[in-house]
């Protein structure tokens, strides 16, 4: 009796982890798909735009930072700085991480 009840409150607070990875994961990826006009979809650019798939994700978040506060400018970078400005540094970890990833 008592050892059920353990098993179902793993169990449940297992699910409950699950769920919340899931929803952290569709919002990223919502993120991401704004990227996805420019920068090619998954990231991987078929024009001038540079891709950022499997960017190292220090380097990632690192030029996000830098196009928010206008560190790394130039008329290249004034659409970056635009987009860039929207997200918090948790989300360019969240961006970083799901980039860095893609193959
Ligand atoms: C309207 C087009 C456009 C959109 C949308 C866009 N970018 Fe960019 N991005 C650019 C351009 C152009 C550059 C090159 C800027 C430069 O050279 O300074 C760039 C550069 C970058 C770089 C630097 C790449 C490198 O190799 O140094 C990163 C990282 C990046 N973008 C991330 C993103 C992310 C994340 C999003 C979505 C939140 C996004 N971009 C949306 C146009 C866009």
């Amino acid at each position: 009796m008592k050892k059920s009840l353990v098993v179902s409150l793993l169990l449940a607070g297992t699910l409950g982890a699950v769920a919340t990875a899931h929803a952290v994961d569709s919002r990223t990826r919502f993120m991401a798909a704004n990227c996805g006009y420019c920068h090619g979809t998954d990231g991987k650019s078929r024009g001038a735009i540079p891709s950022i798939a499997g960017l190292d994700k220090a380097y990632f978040v690192q030029q996000m930072k830098d196009f928010r506060s206008g560190a790394r400018s130039g008329a290249a970078s004034t659409v970056m700085h635009q987009h860039a400005t929207g997200y918090t540094d948790e989300e360019f970890e969240k961006l970083g991480e799901w980039f860095s990833k893609i193959k």
